[in-house]
């Protein structure tokens, strides 16, 4: 049986890894793509989006753009992922080709409400970037919530952070949007940053795919040859003793991290994640903005004993509880990761 999956992406490096697998993969049915900004600007996250699906041999689907910036934050594009946002592929001449397929007219909030009531069923949102789409589709279409089947996320963390010591880039850009989210009542999977850095493909895979005949498996990659500005396993500069080397020449030349491709692992092969259910709360307010605070603790605590005489304590909302994904079998995702871009043409 196929799962029914609405993308919400703002590719992206990874999220190209990821709709390249969504593609592939025969238990999901895309049924359509949002675009928003985050990596990149809008407009490249929707040219990058129409390019994969291309090369990826996708049938026809819409893909609509939808938010120019976050909720209250300026717009800040990330360069972490190239200035095209596609680890600077589209400079090369074998993917510089812009794509044949057309963007969809509607804004992103639109084709989201048009496909969840079209749909015969409760649809999956996959959700790999800043939640300002489905934020705003959420407040102004509260009523579609119930066919909203669940939103899986890439975001959050339950330990550190990358954007911030404390927060995942996807909350951190817009965490009024994925407090909306959290608050909306539709049920959340969360696949943060405790699983998201740990599943990688090996070097010499990674190579077969850049050598292939096939231009899927080559952009796949490719993009895994891709090192991220803020991979986890680069050496930051304050780590290096030898504070006069520059640090890009301390980033080691290949990680091969799946990333946002790791979310629809998830979709299609739970049981090799380690999943627990717990309350979470988004962080609005200073230093800590943006951080999913997980609450993993066994036992009630002084807070909860105390609220009653602390009214500020005890007017706060009583967090959502969120599946939490804590460990992965990585070699398992790795090796699915590698079997479903192997089924593209
Ligand atoms: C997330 O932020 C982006 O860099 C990636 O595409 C992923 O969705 C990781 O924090
Ligand atoms: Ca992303």
């Amino acid at each position: 049986m196929r799962t029914p999956v609405l993308l919400d992406v703002d590719t992206g490096v990874d999220d190209a890894l990821a709709i390249l697998f969504a593609v592939g993969h025969p238990r999901i049915e895309l049924l359509g793509i949002t675009c928003v900004a985050g990596n990149t600007s809008l407009d490249n996250v929707v040219e990058n989006t129409l390019r994969v699906l291309d090369i990826a041999g996708a049938p026809d689907l819409p893909v609509a753009g939808g938010a120019l910036r976050p909720l209250i934050e300026p717009p800040r594009p990330s360069h972490v992922h190239g200035a095209d946002g596609l680890g600077d592929l589209t400079s090369e001449a074998e993917f510089a080709s812009r794509s044949r397929r057309s963007r969809d007219e509607r804004h992103a909030v639109d084709l989201l409400r048009d496909l969840l009531l079209d749909a015969p069923e409760p649809v999956t949102v996959v959700a790999l970037a800043p939640q300002t789409n489905l934020a705003l589709l959420l407040r102004q279409h509260p009523e579609l919530a119930p066919r909203i089947e669940r939103i899986l996320f890439m975001g959050g963390s339950a330990s550190v952070g990358n954007a911030t010591p404390v927060a995942e880039f996807n909350v951190w850009h817009d965490p009024e949007a994925a407090a909306i989210v959290l608050d909306s009542g539709v049920p959340a999977f969360m696949y943060g940053l405790d699983v998201f850095n740990q599943v990688t493909v090996a070097e010499p895979d990674a190579d077969d795919l850049a050598a292939s005949p096939r231009a899927s498996a080559r952009l796949a990659g490719r993009l895994l040859h891709f090192r991220m500005a803020d991979d986890p396993d680069a050496v930051s500069p304050a780590q290096d003793s030898a504070a006069a080397t520059p640090a890009s020449q301390d980033i080691a030349p290949y990680s091969g991290h799946i990333g946002d491709a790791g979310a629809l692992c998830a979709l299609v092969d739970p049981g090799a994640l380690r999943v627990e259910r717990h309350p979470v709360r988004v962080e609005l307010a200073g230093f800590a903005r943006g951080q999913t605070i997980v609450d993993r603790r066994q036992r009630t605590g002084e807070d909860a004993v105390h609220a009653a005489a602390h009214p500020r304590a005890g007017a706060l909302p009583q967090p959502v509880e969120v599946d939490v994904t804590l460990d992965v079998d990585r070699e398992r995702y790795a090796r699915l990761f590698l079997d479903t871009i192997a089924l593209l043409p």
